[in-house]
Parts: structure tokens; sequence; C-alpha cells
């Protein structure tokens, strides 16, 4: 296996960006780029040996930095979102900016995501990325220094290992918002890959995206991916919470059944699978429902809706505003650690 490390392209400051290429044996390749921590491309033999890239995204930076809607983008502090951009800390009212609508905050206003993360190399199969965000930086408290490892094991998997420590008590919850496509393309759509995930609960949300609170069983809903189930199917019912997303943007509440991956997709024509294990309590399955054929992809070509779906596991959204899900706040000095991996197979 080698790590390879070349020129990105340059940030409008003059900031360079770099490109880390890991190969294993079995002909998988993984690209990361040092703008937002990017899992910038995964190119993966189908069944009859053709290799593609089966993530959606861009090219070069410009389109990085014109269109992104954070495809492959590390997310942090705290992804997805926070109501009001607010939430209480030891009785102290925590005012987070409020990039959405002028009212929720989203992706912590992309602060990880946009920032140039410094990186090195691991032995011969892995990167590391660090980046230190500022106290107060989009309105968190605490300096925080994070890291995010990724490794390519010669098992066809991509652990992406996230650390994190602040030196004031805060949130922490980060992602990785890498679209897929394991048709290797973004030409047609995702809806007839089909998807199991270990969940039978989800978090219903309001018209802002934001949970009610509620723990909603999947059971005679099309949330119901218990089973194997094309994501099409039922994607365009009349669900009010599917109507209201144009399609799945929901958490997950995910059931970590021992020996089972946590969600598995598998596309049937170049029988590609992508199974996702995470030691994390949910997982946002989001269809790509804004996309709609103006930004321009790899390739040149315009993301369609529904080009790409994402698995960003994750603490549910919204988590410090309700204090019966599974907490994500994190003393001063306190180690934050989870990993996710993503297993490639074909068949
Ligand atoms: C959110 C979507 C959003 C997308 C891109 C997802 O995590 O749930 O609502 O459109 O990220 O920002």
């Amino acid at each position: 296996m080698s790590v390879n490390v070349s020129f990105f392209g340059n940030m409008p400051d003059g900031k360079e960006v770099r490109l880390f290429t890991i190969k294993n044996s079995n002909g998988i390749i993984l690209q990361v780029i040092t703008l937002g921590a990017t899992l910038q491309a995964l190119y993966t033999p189908d069944k009859y040996g053709r290799v593609n890239d089966i993530t959606v995204g861009f090219d070069s930076l410009y389109g990085h930095l014109n269109f992104t809607d954070y495809q492959g983008k590390v997310v942090g502090r705290y992804a997805n979102r926070i109501a009001n951009g607010s939430f209480m800390m030891n009785g102290k009212k925590v005012q987070l900016t409020q990039n959405e609508k002028g009212k929720t905050c989203l992706h912590s206003a992309g602060e990880f995501s946009n920032a140039v993360w410094d990186a090195e190399p691991v032995g011969d199969n892995a990167v590391v990325l660090s980046y230190t965000s500022p106290d107060g930086a989009s309105g968190f408290d605490g300096k925080m220094d994070a890291k995010v490892k990724y490794t390519l094991t010669e098992d066809n998997k991509v652990e992406i290992e996230y650390s994190a420590v602040s030196d004031k008590d805060t949130v922490i919850n980060f992602t990785n918002h890498t679209y897929f496509n394991l048709s290797g393309s973004a030409m047609s759509d995702v809806l007839g890959h089909v998807l199991k995930l270990n969940a039978k609960k989800f978090t219903p949300t309001d018209e802002d995206s934001i949970p009610t609170g509620q723990l909603r069983s999947v059971f005679n809903t099309p949330f119901d991916f218990t089973n194997p189930t094309s994501i099409g199917k039922r994607i365009h019912d009349r669900d009010a919470q599917l109507v209201m997303c144009r399609g799945y943007d929901h958490n997950f509440c995910l059931d970590h059944v021992d020996g089972e991956a946590d969600a598995v997709v598998y596309e049937p024509v170049s029988g590609r699978q992508l199974k996702v294990y995470t030691d994390l309590p949910g997982v946002q399955l989001y269809t790509g429902n804004f996309l709609d054929g103006t930004i321009i992809g790899k390739g040149g070509i315009p993301l369609i809706q529904h080009a790409g779906f994402c698995l960003e596991t994750q603490y549910y959204p919204d988590t410090p505003n309700h204090p019966d899900f599974p907490q994500c706040t994190f003393k001063a000095g306190e180690e934050y650690k989870s990993k996710t991996t993503f297993e490639i197979n074909v068949f």
C-alpha cells in the first residue's frame, strides 16, 4: 500500500490545498483533500472489475468553493441543526450563528468544512488531518483541537476516526457528508439502490427540519428499511415528513445489532455494496433532495435531484435541546472519540 501527496489547488488567499491518495492491492483508491478534511473520491471495482469513483462531488477546488453542499466534507463541531441556533450550557444561553433562514444553525455554519486542515500521512495506508477551532467560532464555547484519521485497509474498509478536545465545556458531534452513488457515476439517481438500515425508530422533524422530540416507529411507514428496500420505492409517497423534505432527510435511531452493519446499501447493476458501521447513536439519511441540476459535479455532470445518498453518522440533530436524546456534551479537557467505517464489497 502507499500514500501519495500532491497539490490540489490554491484557496483565494493563496493557501495550498493538498490531495492524499491511498491505494490498496485490490484496486481501491481513497482520496482526501485538506479543504474540509474532505473525502474527495473513492474508486472501487464493480462486478466486472471496472473501477469507478463512487462518490458524488467536484473534480477541482473551484467546485468545492463555488457549489458545495458539503460533498465529502467533514462537518463539525456540531453536524446538522440546532434549533434557533441556541441551547443552554451550565445555566447560560449559548447563541450560535443562525446560518439557515436566519433561524437555525446548520452544520455549525460550515466552519470545519470550509477550513484548510493540516495533514500528514501515517504509515502506508492512512492520513491524519488536524484543525484548531478558536474559542467562540460560530458561537461555540471553547478552543477545540480536532483530528480526523482516514485509513484504507487491505480488506476494503475506509475507517474514519474522529477525536476532539475543547478547553471549555461544549457539544461535539462530527460527521462525514459524503454523497455516494454506487453505480459509479452521477448520471443516474440513487432511487434504485437497495437500503437496509438497522433502525426501528427515527426522529420526525418540524418545518425547520428540527426533531420534534418524538422517536417514531418506522413500522408501516416509508421509513422502514429494516428489510432491504429500494430508496425510491416509497420516496414519493404522500407522507407529510417526506413531502416536507422532498425525500429522506431524517435521523434514524440505530439499533446497533451485534455482528451486523448499521446500514447496507446495494446497487444491483454494478453489484457494488457499501456497509456502514458506527459507534454513534444515529445516522442522517439524506437523499440529495435539494440538488436540482444547477450545480455541475465531477466530469461536468449536473447534480440532479437524488444524484447521491448520504449516510451521515451522528448524534441526533438538536441534541443539546433534547435532554432525552443520547447526550453529546463534553467537559473541558474530556476527549470526544468516534469511529465510522465504510466497507466496500462487490457481488
Ligand atoms: C441536511 C440537509 C442539508 C444537507 C446539505 C444534511 O445533513 O440534513 O438538510 O440540505 O445536509 O447541507
